[in-house]
């Protein structure tokens, strides 16, 4: 046999065993043998350069890095289905059917959730004018829709929805997930268009979610977004990183017509190595179609994946054309979207978190229950207002939901279950609750005028040290990369680190032998715990010293974790002082704090020139009697006096890159830059991360604060600009585009 008989014969048994490894399940061979049968592959190909294939199984690995995406025009768009809501039940209306012989006197109304679904279905009924057909139910998968198309059974290229005419051209992201073939079998047709959803299931995102606290990168939310960022990337290697996966529901074109239901579309699917939703039902009225879709509603958290509704689509796809389409979706399918799932449990306690900047914050502590996929046994209750609102009690029956089905959320209390004791206890107090100390370090705690939530006002309290550590090492303050909140949670724990500072002191041995907790695999496995190693070590110690020779001051001021002292704050500070122990001794700072108006988040750049010794200053809106007051509070207090000690003990004196206190006297230059004393807000989708422009606005003299105020010059706006566009429109402050602001540079 010649090599390039070989070459074509391995693929097509590579090719083989993948489907029967991914869509059928009943692998021939072992891992190790498949590994061979590539590597014999790998080998000929590098020998045979003339016999590349973008679909050879060796190209799952992703090739060279795109400089964009584009565009692909898809054959049949890509419509989207009607949604019909779940309906909620209203105050009067019974949830469930009643319970006790009071309830069968006086009835309540009965409540009807699937009231959409009844409608949706009369309408089809109609429009089908008498003739017969079952429907299909299946799960409406959450994550993002892709279109394949084969041509000669060859995979071509692979585009997302886009604007549902034309997508991006996703082709090398979308080869390298395993689970879809590159190459169908003899009895696939010549072209098919072919739509599915790619998403990660859980396990796998939350193993992704772990790997990139520990490298210091933000997690994603949810496994929709960690999908979509993941086929946005132009690096085709680090998508095959990722673990993605689809299942494939519709199709466009498909020539020659093979299939006259969805069921025969949906058989096969796995014979052509597609993987499809095993979950499948096919009811014949409405009632059974009710029936159905309570069924999926009731198993559909035990999938490995989200979901959030049951598509039904007429299964006889010789009806779909008749029944045509509106200008957005089809009349043969409907996506019946749930409600978030609501369970009872008890509430045992509650405990009190303490944060970053000492916001103590209140957590439900439930008695574990199962919701949306994943066991439920804690909820932020998020500040002592709230638990006051809903009149939530410790021993109280709580009514649980996961909000976008992420984030556990108590909706309200099952008052008619509150026990007689819970009833006498009377409502909540959290510094009741708390003796008015700190539950991590028994200091005092405030909740000053104003705010929601109370405070632990001791700088030093060891609860904040993880987080405090995780904020001095974010992207916006040091940026320190690789310490994320694992690795700082086990230098807290080993008594290494107790506060920010403390890293500094930090060995190349202490780090290396630093035991990480072990990773989970995929199917739930405990490995081993992890050194955090010599490599890792060096790197965090390098970009310690970068951080401590190079970090600008307000970098530093940022970094401290002050309450109210934001990115923006920090600068203007910096403007205003050229060192740390300047800011110390300021004298600007007790002034502003003197303002009036303690209350308000700041005070407008007008009133703070009504002040003389204020005046000279110009100070912005981003530094106001709040944030002064905090600083003034800060370095009065020990912990701030001790910090500073500490920096200079150190030899840290980091200084300032934007010192100009009196703008209009000192730098001339400046205020030759085209945006000199201008401020922007920055709002909407760009076509560039904010932070872009927002450096680009301040390298040509302007500013960029965070809200839309008189102040205010122009705003920035991008696609989606929601509530900040409104304000700016009534404010009549100058709304730019991205070309005007490039205009405006120019
Ligand atoms: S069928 C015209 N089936 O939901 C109907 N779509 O909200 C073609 N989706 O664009 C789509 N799971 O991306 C279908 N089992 C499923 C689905 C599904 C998720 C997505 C799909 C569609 C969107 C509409």
């Amino acid at each position: 046999m010649t090599d390039v008989d070989r070459i074509a014969e391995l693929r097509n048994a590579l090719h083989r065993h993948n489907r029967l490894y991914y869509q059928e399940a009943e692998p021939e061979i072992s891992d190790a043998e498949y590994d061979q049968l590539l590597n014999e592959l790998r080998d000929l190909e590098e020998r045979h350069p003339d016999q590349q294939d973008p679909n050879s199984p060796t190209q799952r690995v992703g090739g060279a890095p795109l400089e964009g995406f584009t565009q692909i025009s898809h054959l049949v768009p890509m419509l989207s289905i009607e949604d019909v809501h779940e309906v909620k039940p209203t105050a009067e209306e019974s949830p469930s059917p009643p319970t006790d012989q009071d309830d069968l006197f006086s009835p309540k109304p009965a409540h009807n959730p699937y009231a959409n679904l009844v409608t949706w279905h009369t309408r089809l009924v109609k429009n089908l004018d008498g003739r017969p057909t079952t429907l299909t139910v299946e799960p409406k998968i959450d994550g993002v829709a892709v279109s394949l198309l084969y041509r000669d059974r060859q995979l071509v290229y692979a585009a997302t929805r886009g604007d549902g005419a034309t997508g991006d051209d996703i082709t090398a992201n979308v080869r390298t997930i395993e689970s879809i073939p590159l190459v169908l079998p003899e009895d696939a047709p010549k072209l098919l268009e072919i739509r599915g959803e790619v998403f990660m299931n859980d396990d796998d995102f939350a193993e992704l979610n772990k790997q990139r606290d520990e490298a210091g990168e933000p997690a994603f939310v949810n496994s929709r977004n960690a999908t979509a960022g993941t086929l946005k990337q132009l690096d085709p290697r680090l998508v095959a990183k990722r673990p993605l996966d689809c299942i494939f529901h519709s199709f466009g074109r498909v020539e020659p017509t093979v299939f006259a239901t969805m069921d025969d579309f949906h058989e096969a699917l796995p014979r052509w190595g597609f993987k499809a939703s095993k979950w499948l039902r096919h009811p014949a009225s409405l009632e059974a179609l009710l029936e159905c879709v309570a069924e999926l509603n009731e198993h559909r958290h035990e999938f490995r994946y989200a979901t959030d509704g049951a598509v039904i689509k007429v299964n006889d796809i010789t009806l779909h054309e008749g029944l045509g389409s509106t200008s957005r979706f089809p009349r043969w399918a409907c996506a019946f979207k749930f409600l978030p799932e609501q369970k009872e449990t008890v509430l045992k306690t509650i405990t009190i978190q303490v944060g970053r900047t000492g916001v103590l914050t209140p957590v439900a502590e439930l008695e574990p229950v199962f919701v949306s996929r994943t066991t439920v046994s804690r909820a932020t209750l998020h500040n002592e207002e709230e638990i006051l609102r809903k009149d939530i009690r410790i021993g109280d029956t709580v009514l649980i939901e996961k909000a976008g089905e992420i984030i556990p959320s108590v909706v309200k209390v099952i008052t008619d279950k509150r026990p007689e004791a819970v009833n006498q206890a009377g409502p909540f107090s959290l510094p009741d609750f708390l003796n008015h100390r700190c539950p991590s370090c028994h200091g005092p705690i405030e909740k000053p005028e104003g705010f929601v939530a109370w405070r632990c006002v001791n700088f030093e309290c060891p609860a904040q040290a993880v987080t405090r550590m995780t904020h001095f090492s974010g992207r916006k303050a040091l940026d320190i990369d690789g310490l994320g909140e694992a690795v700082a949670t086990k230098l807290v724990e080993k008594g290494l680190a107790a506060s920010p500072l403390d890293l500094f002191d930090l060995s190349l041995d202490q780090l290396a032998n630093l035991l990480l907790d072990p990773a989970k695999s995929g199917s739930g496995k405990q490995s081993k715990e992890r050194r955090f190693g010599e490599k890792r070590a060096q790197t965090l110690l390098d970009t310690l010293r970068r951080a401590r020779e190079e970090m600008p001051l307000h970098r530093w001021i940022f970094a401290m974790g002050i309450p109210h002292i934001g990115e923006s704050t920090a600068k203007e500070l910096s403007r205003l002082h050229e060192t740390l122990a300047q800011l110390a001794s300021s004298s600007i700072l007790p002034a502003l704090a003197d303002l009036p108006n303690y209350e308000a988040l700041s005070i407008s750049k007008r009133k703070k020139e009504n002040h003389p010794e204020l005046a000279p200053f110009a100070i912005d809106d981003s530094l106001g009697p709040v944030a002064a007051q905090e600083l003034v509070t800060f370095f009065s207090s020990e912990a701030g006096r001790n910090v500073l000690a500490r920096l200079d003990d150190l030899g840290f004196n980091p200084q300032s890159d934007n010192y100009a206190p009196h703008p209009t006297t000192s730098s001339e230059a400046e205020s030759d830059l085209p945006l000199a004393g201008k401020t922007f807000v920055i709002t909407g989708t760009l076509s560039q991360p904010r932070d872009h422009f927002k450096a680009l606005i301040e390298q040509h003299g302007g500013k960029v604060t965070g809200s839309v105020s008189k102040s205010t010059d122009y705003l920035l706006a991008g696609e989606k600009a929601g509530s900040k566009l409104a304000k700016a429109e009534k404010l009549q402050v100058q709304i730019l585009s991205e070309d005007a602001l490039t205009d405006l540079l120019a």
